[in-house]
């Protein structure tokens, strides 16, 4: 297996060549503040998934907004799809670290609800039926359909998030650090998960978080990002395959590098870490 190199490019590593997502030269700045980030420049494949990590407070949530067409960028343009990108597009979708499902609804109609988002083109009773109820197998909640969301553990609540996504069949899934509520394993449980139904609905995923476990147990690539304003500070290829648990060495070579490497930032101190053995 070939070791984990870092890449000095940002663009996307789609066989074909086709990115769902390419960002150039991004900027931005809140009302009345200094930047956020700037000259912020990333591609994603189709299909790829790519982690966002770095330190509180250095922009990646700000980024994922920019990028998800929920913030305008001060300067340089997103496209999705090789289209201009000024508001959410339909073939995305958003989960964030509370699954924020209705409670008036049960779990069918909340995987529903992303389907009623405006510019979502409209599909027939039928079709939507089929498809909440593919997304809710898929993250193991068939036969739930009618329970409240009150009856259901955080773990179970962020796979109805998961559901309302999928059913939007996004190209690319925005996720604002997920699982980072949730209990160790069933965090681990989720990690898993969501690999297995993004190869299967064939999307692509950014995937923020300050977890650099996660990262490495999921991403295609992995883009470090710190300073301020924020930049994307280092990239790495992931080629390990997976289940990514059965190959310890590689994963543990990656993560010093990538460790050593936020060490290195000054968020680094601030970043979340989780002991790992012969991390001295
Ligand atoms: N709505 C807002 N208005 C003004 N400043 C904001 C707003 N949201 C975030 N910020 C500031 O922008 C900077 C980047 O915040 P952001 O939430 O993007 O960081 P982050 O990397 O996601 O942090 P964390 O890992 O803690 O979630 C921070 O200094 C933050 O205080
Ligand atoms: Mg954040």
């Amino acid at each position: 297996m070939n070791a984990p190199q870092p890449l000095a490019s940002t663009l996307g590593r789609d066989p074909a060549g086709e990115q769902v997502l390419s960002a150039e030269r991004l900027s931005f700045a809140y009302a009345k503040a200094g930047p956020t980030f700037e000259d912020v420049s990333i591609g994603i494949g189709r299909r790829e998934i790519v982690c966002l990590l770095g330190g509180s407070g250095c922009g990646k949530s700000t980024l994922l907004r920019v990028l998800a067409g929920l913030e305008t960028a001060r300067a340089g343009a997103v496209r999705f799809l090789g289209q201009p990108l000024h508001q959410p597009h339909p073939r995305s979708a958003l989960v964030f670290q509370q699954a924020s499902l209705l409670p008036w609804l049960n779990v069918f109609d909340n995987a529903s609800f992303g389907l009623d988002f405006k510019h979502q083109p409209a599909i027939d009773a039928a079709a939507r039926k089929a498809r909440v109820q593919e997304a809710l197998a898929a993250v193991g909640l068939a036969g739930r359909e009618q329970a409240w969301p009150a009856e259901l553990s955080g773990g179970q609540a962020q796979r109805v998030a998961l559901a309302r996504a999928l059913a939007r069949e996004p190209e690319l899934l925005f996720a604002d650090e997920p699982f980072s509520a949730l209990d160790a394993i069933t965090r681990a449980e989720m990690q898993r998960l969501l690999v297995e139904v993004v190869h299967r609905w064939h999307a692509a995923v950014l995937l923020v978080t300050h977890d650099i476990d996660e990262a490495i147990l999921v991403a295609d690539r992995i883009l470090l990002m710190a300073g301020k304003p924020g930049h994307i500070h280092r990239e790495w290829a992931v080629d390990i395959p997976h289940p990514r648990e059965d190959h310890p060495a590689a994963v543990t070579t990656l993560r010093m590098q990538v460790l050593t490497a936020l060490r290195a930032t000054a968020e680094g101190a601030a970043a979340t870490l989780a002991p790992a053995p012969n991390d001295s």
